[in-house]
């Protein structure tokens, strides 16, 4: 009995200390380089069934195979009071990037976050636009949680006991280096449900961790050639002859437009919205987007989908829709596929089919005492948490869709996305303000599978609003949104100069853009993502002052003080935007040479360098040997079928190959193979100069390139 008894002791004993429900994950390799890893029962909807996208096999399959992270040490799952809790290794060298779209922090190393849909409140507590369940490592792997669930996630913040690197308490009353932060060695994710979906991304690098998950999810979406172009928003409640106004005005003073946003006014009710154009505003909608089509300018739609009593479908589809209204419109339920067609078919008889080429989707994101409760319900049975995590993904999907049918290219901007929105046709944008911040989220985007544009709006100062504007012109999306402000890129007298010139070179570089993208569709490259990804960058360690070289160091990641003023963007351009106030800048470059954009002379290597560019200037290095195709500064991306001429310019000593991408810049036929990459060649002659070539067209392929000279910018 007594025998009995401590045997019943030590067995509670046993359970309480460990975890004996605690579960090693097991892994399946499900593409290349890319594990699964499935404990208990995980929920049917999830973040890869909201969006509905498939893996690029093909382009995996090229990236190869990886080594298996956590080989050595295993990820843990428990089940919990009807949770799931979730533990992965983390070594203290490590430094983490991502769990979403966040505007004030990179390194993600000892936070505590609830990755929740929501507008940016101006903390990085989880709460974004896109609170992607990513993360990526320093060492060179990434994880992604499949839930479309609120979760929970501590990353190395709660030492516990059993843990292999129990440091020695510190005694706070005799030693100054005694912090009430923790560190550990784990990520522990908390989701609410009673099983999980999990994806590991191997490596080597963390970039190659990140190329995978893009790649996973599709692959980034390559965006029509006028999406790269310059876009205005006008002022709410614009007429027909206004908007034909103010596109003539940018035609008169020379500064290029390729689409215009309507917002709200366009439609006869908003907030709920009719879906329908208001004929007061705009009394023949057909004629008035082919005259916009005839001039060269695309329009873009401003909407909520939240549908109004005065909506032609109102009827048939309050039965599909949600328990809870938002500004007292309807929430169609968009897992119901009456529902989507009722709403859908709406703007694609209305809107789409008369031309119009894109939407914003505004306000699906949240703040919370105007979206639907979590305590809604929608008819399909999936939760209101579920329904917030994913509403951004569904509008993107199903409105895509509409465009795909048509076999047309579209590009628009959307508040909120998530996990597996990585192939929308979306950028991101929100009503928050913060210069230095949207540059944040910039770096952000590129670990979040999501694109994100600093929109300009209205600016205190001309130098705030040249300022922005420069950086805008370095972002996915180039645009003033002057919805309220009524600014025009001319706004600011002292700076209409400086202004122009930027907007033109943002068209000068839509080659370069393009191939951007594109490898971002094919490779899974982020177009606009952070210098830790950077060969050869190293954070410096001393300080940011002064010229310091960079030296190796385990470590650097982990300790080093975050880098988030500063961004590559394609392959071989780093940008540091210059904030109101700043006369000079401190950049760091990565080793290898680096040379100015404009002069083409050299800048550094491996060093801090101060930058004074003036007003008139945004700072732009270029890698060695790094080829920069420009077409001339056209007032519209060139359409379908126009050949334009090509200035390729080589920057630094090294020589180069580099490979431009081509097709009709509008259609889905590059996925039937109506596409080439065009091979350009930088070759040192035996007289010492450099000479470059290009590859012919390719028969029977699309070939947007006419003539083609090259241009050695240094000296
Ligand atoms: C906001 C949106 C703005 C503008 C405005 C129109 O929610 O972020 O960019 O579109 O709505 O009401």
């Amino acid at each position: 009995m007594k025998f009995n008894k401590s045997l019943l002791l030590y067995l509670l004993f046993f359970l309480l200390h460990f975890n004996l429900n605690a579960q090693e994950l097991t892994w399946t390799e499900v593409e290349p380089g890319v594990w699964k890893g499935v404990f208990g029962v995980p929920e049917s909807y999830n973040l890869l069934t909201a969006s509905g996208v498939k893996p690029d096999h093909q382009s995996l399959k090229a990236l190869g195979t990886a080594i298996f992270p956590f080989a050595g040490s295993p990820v843990v799952a428990q089940q919990l009071d009807g949770k799931t809790y979730l533990r992965f290794p983390l070594h203290h060298t490590e430094q983490l990037y991502g769990f979403g779209l966040n505007f004030q922090t990179v390194h993600q190393r000892g936070k505590i976050l609830e990755l929740h849909v929501d507008h940016y409140g101006g903390k990085d507590n989880g709460r974004t636009h896109a609170p992607t369940p990513f993360y990526v490592s320093s060492a060179g792997y990434g994880v992604f949680i499949n839930s479309a669930r609120y979760i929970k996630v501590w990353t190395g913040t709660s030492m516990r006991q059993e843990s292999k690197a129990f440091p020695t308490p510190k005694d706070r009353n005799t030693d100054k280096t005694w912090s009430s932060r923790n560190q550990s060695d784990e990520v522990e994710i908390l989701v609410p449900g009673t099983g999980i979906e999990i994806y590991v991304f191997g490596g080597p690098k963390t970039i190659d961790a990140i190329k995978r998950y893009n790649l996973f999810n599709g692959g980034g979406y390559l965006p029509p050639r006028w999406g790269l172009g310059f876009t205005q928003r006008l002022m709410t409640r614009s007429t027909a002859e206004e908007v034909e106004q103010e596109v003539d005005a940018f035609k008169a003073k020379g500064y290029p437009l390729d689409f215009v946003g309507l917002e709200p006014g366009w439609q006869s009710k908003a907030y709920p919205g009719t879906f329908s154009w208001d004929k007061n505003r705009f009394p023949q909608p057909a004629s008035f987007v082919q005259s916009m089509l005839d001039k060269g300018i695309r329009l873009n739609l401003w909407i909520n989908p939240y549908v109004s009593p005065d909506a032609p479908f109102y009827k048939e589809i309050k039965p599909l829709t949600a328990s809870h209204t938002v500004w007292l419109g309807l929430v169609p339920d968009l897992n119901l596929p009456k529902a989507r067609n009722l709403f859908f078919n709406q703007l694609q008889k209305d809107q789409v089919d008369i031309g119009v080429s894109g939407y914003k989707i505004d306000e699906v994101d949240g703040y919370d005492y105007y979206l639907w409760p979590d305590v809604a319900t929608f008819p399909s049975g999936i939760s209101a948490e579920q329904m917030r995590q994913t509403y951004g993904l569904l509008m993107q999907r199903y409105s895509a869709e509409m465009f795909k049918n048509n076999n047309r290219r579209t590009f628009g901007l959307v508040r909120a996305s998530n996990g597996g929105g990585t192939s929308f046709p979306y950028v991101i944008y929100n009503d928050y303000y913060n210069h230095e911040d949207f540059i944040t989220a910039l770096i952000n985007s590129g670990f979040a599978g999501v694109l994100w544009t600093p929109e300009v709006r209205a600016s205190k100062t001309a130098e705030e609003w040249l300022r922005r504007f420069q950086s805008s012109v370095f972002s996915p999306m180039a645009m003033i949104n002057a919805w309220a402000s009524g600014t025009k890129p001319w706004t600011y007298p002292e700076v209409e100069k400086q202004v122009k010139e930027f907007a033109l070179l943002r068209m000068r570089m839509i080659p370069y853009w393009y191939t951007t993208f594109a490898r971002y569709h094919f490779e899974g490259i982020p177009p606009f993502r952070a210098m830790s990804l950077e060969e050869g960058f190293k954070p410096d360690l001393q300080s940011t002052a002064g010229s310091a070289n960079l030296e190796e160091n385990p470590y650097a990641e982990a300790t080093a003080k975050e880098i988030k003023d500063q961004y590559m963007a394609g392959e071989s351009l780093l940008v540091a935007p210059m904030f109101t106030g700043q006369t000079k800048r401190q950049v760091i470059l990565p080793k290898g040479k680096w040379y100015d954009f404009y002069t083409g002379v050299f800048a550094g290597d491996g060093q801090v360098i101060t930058a004074t560019p003036g007003l008139d200037k945004i700072p732009v290095y270029v890698k060695d040997g790094a080829v920069i195709p420009m077409m001339p500064a056209l007032l519209h991306a060139p359409k379908s079928g126009e050949k334009v001429d090509l200035e390729i310019r080589h920057y630094g000593e090294k020589e180069t190959d580099y490979s431009l991408y081509d097709d009709d810049g509008e259609t889905f036929n590059f996925e039937q193979g109506q596409f080439s990459w065009r091979k350009i060649r930088v070759k040192r002659q035996k007289n010492g100069q450099l000479k470059g070539s290009m590859s012919p067209p390719e028969m029977g392929k699309p070939n947007s390139i006419g003539r083609v000279t090259f241009k050695f910018m240094t000296p």
